[in-house]
């Protein structure tokens, strides 16, 4: 857009409070303003604003749900020849470079009252390895094993692209080499006031809010990576949260069974923890797959129980899917498909007076998960939350490093005891994804042996 295009388009939306400021500055200062903000999707925040003026548009309605279809796998390895041969696709996928890896780690970490990005926490119980450590060198172990490159994808934001990119530089990628890890950051759009009115965050830049982890979908079409993946011929893209330290990246069964099942976005879910705990709810809406998030579900819906006693809508969204890349590839062509949500929260600005102030604004978003009902055919596996769900959200309490730290020492205690190897209650234990992957690798490893290296301050690392 051009400065008088854009000009043109506050007046249209009559943001006069707006164009006044921009002529109560120096020319210097004009200059920054309009570069600042002149690609800015004016049309689409005011367009949403109009659609819900304010208002969450989300609430599901009853009418429309019931039960999904869900794979309750086996526990831990697979015991019968039909979940080898789901193992045996997955791995074929991995060895014929087949499966890029997404992570979006877009968001700040607020709610963990933690200063710049998430991914860069320290959580490992005895190392301190950061989220991103973690999760990276999950992507080198697997690459090693499968003998093939493994694209790791990171979603950045505006707000922390720099220290993201920064932080892989100075711990030198963690040994996947600087090829293999590609960065892009997502979109943002302009937040709108209750009433309607843009707001600027300081005296140059509008404010802006980032467009959702949906927006992973929308960016690595915008940023060619899509066709990068597509052209080196990939076909799936396994994708996950920063936040959950206890995920399998790229799991073989999970792939085989998204590939078996021809699926083209495929789901990992957990049983909910109890009727209250904050996750999307998987579902059927429509005679569709979807998942709704637990502010969008009627109360009745997150409480409902089965004759059992049981919570009846059981399966708990863990952000863990896989999408096919032709399937993301479709959610563009023409145009972006997935809907936005408008979330009312309140943000942070520096008023016309120069004061720091606290103010509500609606944000505009899209969620990945809204994805599932444009797909022909999709896939959901269970599985057990104490294996692959351990999500860090909070600073204290439940889903905070605590609680990670300790089902990370939990599952890596289970996977030496398979080995036969006992560790006294208490020990901090940690495993690193170079030493093992899962509980075969440990077994393979340990069989037979006393615990050999149980180093470091009497905590037990194995590397
Ligand atoms: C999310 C899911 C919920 C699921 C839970 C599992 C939504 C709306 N809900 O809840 O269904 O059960 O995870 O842990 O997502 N992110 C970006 N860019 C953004 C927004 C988020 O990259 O614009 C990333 C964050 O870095 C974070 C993740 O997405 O890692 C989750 O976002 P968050 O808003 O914290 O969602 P939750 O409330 O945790």
């Amino acid at each position: 857009m051009t400065d008088q295009e854009f000009l043109g388009t506050l007046e249209l939306f009559e943001q006069l409070h707006i164009l006044d400021h921009y002529r109560s500055l120096s020319s210097h200062h004009k200059r920054s303003f309009l570069d600042a903000n002149r690609d800015l999707d004016l049309h689409l925040a005011f367009q949403l604003y109009r659609k819900f003026c304010g208002a969450n548009p989300g609430a599901v309605d009853p009418a429309m749900i019931s039960p999904p279809d869900i794979i309750c796998v086996p526990k831990g390895a697979p015991q019968n020849t039909d979940a080898s041969a789901v193992l045996a696709t997955g791995e074929a996928l991995l060895r014929q470079q087949k499966v890029a890896v997404l992570i979006v780690a877009g968001g700040q970490g607020s709610r963990l009252g933690f200063e710049g990005p998430k991914g860069t926490f320290p959580l490992s119980p005895v190392r301190g390895k950061t989220l991103f450590q973690l999760l990276s060198e999950q992507v080198r172990a697997l690459s090693t094993r499968y003998r093939v490159p493994i694209p790791l994808l990171i979603m950045t934001s505006t707000d922390n692209h720099q220290d993201t990119v920064g932080f892989f530089r100075q711990n030198g990628f963690f040994g996947l080499g600087p090829d293999a890890v590609h960065f892009f950051p997502q979109g943002v759009l302009p937040a709108v006031s209750p009433d309607g009115r843009l707001i600027m965050k300081d005296n140059i830049h509008l404010y802006t809010s980032p467009d959702g982890h949906g927006g992973s979908l929308k960016a690595l079409w915008d940023s060619g990576l899509l066709f990068k993946m597509i052209d080196s011929g990939y076909e799936e893209l396994f994708y996950c949260q920063v936040d959950n330290p206890l995920v399998r990246i790229a799991d073989p069964l999970f792939l085989g069974h998204h590939r078996q099942a021809l699926s083209q976005v495929s789901t990992k879910v957990v049983r909910r923890r109890s009727i209250e705990e904050k996750v999307g709810v998987y579902l059927k809406l429509n005679g569709k797959d979807a998942i709704a998030e637990y502010s969008d579900l009627d109360e009745r819906y997150m409480s409902a129980l089965d004759d059992g006693g049981e919570i009846l809508y059981w399966a708990g969204n863990t952000a863990i899917h896989i999408f096919s890349l032709s399937f993301i590839r479709e959610l563009n062509k023409n145009g972006f498909a997935l809907p936005y949500h408008c979330a009312k929260k309140s943000a942070y600005i520096v008023s016309s007076d120069w004061e720091p102030a606290t103010i509500d604004v609606c944000k505009f978003e899209t969620f990945v998960f809204d994805a599932l009902p444009f797909a022909q055919k999709t896939c959901c596996m269970e599985v057990t939350r104490e294996d692959e769900f351990a999500p860090v959200k909070n600073k204290e309490g439940n889903d905070s490093p605590d609680t990670a730290r300790a089902a990370l020492t939990a599952l890596h205690r289970r996977w030496l005891t398979r080995a036969g190897i006992d560790v006294p209650e208490g020990t901090r234990l940690e495993i690193s994804p170079l030493y093992a992957l899962g509980p075969e690798d440990v077994i393979k490893k340990q069989k037979g042996k006393k615990l050999t290296k149980p180093a470091i301050n009497g905590d037990v690392y194995l590397e």
